[in-house]
């Protein structure tokens, strides 16, 4: 059974190409006014300057190409399920071969209705290389807006991703500031016992989040450092048990706390490890990512349970 690949993009990915990103130096947010240009409020206010914000970010969307750590990430497909999780706006991934791909913030290259946004009938694929201008209509005759997610708006996409994180066997974040929320949250949906990497150049000091292994990298060289990791497997002896073996802590997405372990074919033991999942989700999830479980003992409402895998 192939494994689940999660990766969540930002910005960061998409610098290489040439698109900048919000808050590095010579980020977008630096040079314009977030609220005026990315709000329903400064679209109101100000139109005409929010159309051709979008429209030049769409156009250049023409000149730019992916990049390797675009390119990588379909290429993992040959080898994994992999989900791309994107807060961009830009179709890199899906130009780069990526063939499943959630945008959380919206697209470049569709519109939608200024009066309801998330109406499917007036959400369409628009060329970029056409402008959009006041008094182009959406299907229920409001003005036209690029299908952006705005500051303040309803982020559509979150359930499925929380879902799709969930999920994951392994969990790769890459150039993202985790600062917007709430995508940025989305870390905490990883199951505790995967391996998880977070790719971004720069230095996070204590930034860091739980459990993830920083490649300090950027992404177009960081992703061949992920390969790198995942074929040689050399995550394997760097998942870790909680600091406090006597009292796991379960999960906060998971209903069914477990006291529960496993144990490695070298007998070393992970106490705890199984603190937020169910029983036959621990074997299956560590199997299929680790592949060197010999077995696993969990203790439920007073039950001792304990499984030797073949
Ligand atoms: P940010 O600009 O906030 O963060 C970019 C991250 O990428 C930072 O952590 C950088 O260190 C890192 N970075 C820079 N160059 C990189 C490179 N070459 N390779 C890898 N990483 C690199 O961008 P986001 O976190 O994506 O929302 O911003 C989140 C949201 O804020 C965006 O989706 C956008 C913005 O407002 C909307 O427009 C709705």
């Amino acid at each position: 059974m192939r494994q689940n690949l999660v990766v969540f993009t930002g910005a960061g990915i998409s610098a290489e190409s040439g698109i900048p990103t919000f808050r590095d130096a010579n980020g977008m947010w630096g040079k314009y006014d977030a609220m005026k240009l990315a709000s329903v409020a400064g679209f109101e206010e100000d139109p005409q300057a929010v159309l051709d914000f979008y429209n030049a970010r769409r156009k250049n969307l023409l000149e730019v190409e992916p990049n390797h750590a675009h390119r990588v990430l379909a290429d993992l497909e040959k080898q994994y399920d992999v989900t791309i999780i994107t807060q961009n706006v830009d179709n890199l991934h899906e130009r780069a071969g990526s063939s499943k791909v959630l945008h959380l913030h919206g697209e470049l290259s569709k519109v939608t209705s200024s009066r309801n946004r998330l109406d499917p009938k007036c959400i369409k694929e628009y060329p970029l290389d056409v402008p959009i201008r006041l008094g182009d209509k959406a299907a229920d005759g409001s003005q036209l807006r690029p299908y952006i997610v705005w500051f303040g708006e309803y982020v559509d996409g979150m359930e499925l991703a929380e879902y799709w994180v969930q999920q994951a066997d392994i969990f790769v974040v890459i150039g993202t500031s985790l600062v917007v929320y709430p995508a940025a949250g989305l870390v905490e949906y990883a199951p505790s016992e995967i391996p998880k990497f977070l790719i971004d150049p720069k230095d996070l000091k204590g930034g860091l989040p739980a459990g993830f292994q920083h490649i300090k990298a950027k992404a177009v060289e960081g992703v061949d450092e992920l390969v790198r990791r995942l074929e040689s497997k050399d995550f394997i002896g760097r998942l870790q048990p909680p600091q406090d073996n006597n009292s796991p802590q379960p999960h906060p997405n998971h209903q069914r706390p477990m006291v529960g372990g496993l144990w490695l074919i070298d007998d070393m033991r992970f106490e705890g490890l199984g603190a937020a999942v169910e029983y036959g989700d621990i074997v299956d999830a560590l199997c299929r990512h680790v592949g060197r479980v010999g077995g696993l003992f969990a203790r439920e409402d007073g039950e001792i349970l304990r499984h030797q895998l073949e």
